[in-house]
């Protein structure tokens, strides 16, 4: 189900709220009747002082966290009525993660960190995991670090791989918490013009959380979230 007659949604919220239950029976209103619309292929970025609530709506969007009430639509399917092993099979091999801090798996090579998500899906044929993970990681620029840990590379090094896993599978859309917050500007332009490429490459819809107000003006839309809701930026 979607709230509107056009098909091209990716992605779409109603009045999406989240409370936090605080002591002494008060709460944190976070977010509050939130409404935002992505069509494929878009990117969407979203900016907003700390605190403001926007890792909290990343997590609401991908399915990792659930609404105090309203609606999330994911690829047509309202996600606040999947309970969490339904969602997590609606993310499989569709939806991509990046973050600030890399989170690869610290004891697998760069390598294995990639192939992971082809070894989750069910569609990938076991012969092809290797040759796909490889050629990800060619196309960041990493053909010469594939058996590296995490800690052996350095931290654009890690973004790149991280690149590779959220883009191994394709997905279908690409949520981007702060992936240049931890790099110097040099290595984050590069990472940047990556992560747009590959958006282009494979049509993928991106939505990007980010301080940098340059880089926000680089996506198709800019909102910052403010007293609970998305504003769109001129
Ligand atoms: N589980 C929780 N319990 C209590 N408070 C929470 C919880 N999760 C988030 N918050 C609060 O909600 C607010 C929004 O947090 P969030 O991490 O979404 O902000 P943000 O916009 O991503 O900030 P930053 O730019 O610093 O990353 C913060 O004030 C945070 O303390
Ligand atoms: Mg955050």
């Amino acid at each position: 189900m979607v709230y509107t007659d056009n098909n091209n949604i990716a992605l779409e919220t109603k009045d999406l709220c989240k409370k936090i239950p605080l002591a002494a029976g008060s709460s944190l209103n976070i977010l509050h009747n939130l409404s935002l619309s992505v069509a494929y292929a878009t990117s969407v970025a979203i900016t907003g002082t700390s605190g403001s609530g926007k890792t909290t709506l990343l997590g609401l969007l991908a399915g990792l966290d659930i609404p105090t009430s309203g609606r999330i639509c994911l690829f047509e399917q309202d996600i606040s009525q999947l309970n969490e092993d339904e969602r997590a099979a609606l993310r499989l091999g569709k939806v991509g993660f990046v973050f600030q801090s890399f989170h690869l798996m610290d004891n697998l090579s760069a390598l294995e960190n990639v192939m992971l998500p082809l070894e989750l899906s069910t569609t990938t044929r076991s012969g092809e995991i290797k040759e796909l993970a490889i050629s990800a990681l060619e196309s960041v620029g990493l053909p010469d670090r594939l058996e590296h840990l995490p800690k052996r590379l350095s931290g654009g090094e890690q973004q790149r791989v991280a690149l590779a896993r959220a883009f191994v599978s394709q997905p279908k859309i690409l949520f981007a918490d702060e992936p240049t917050g931890n790099l110097d500007q040099e290595t984050g332009d590069e990472i940047i013009e990556l992560l747009f490429g590959l958006q282009k490459q494979y049509q993928t819809t991106l939505v990007m959380v980010t301080h940098d107000k340059d880089l926000a003006s680089q996506c198709d839309v800019h909102y910052t979230l403010q007293n609970h809701q998305l504003v769109v930026q001129a």
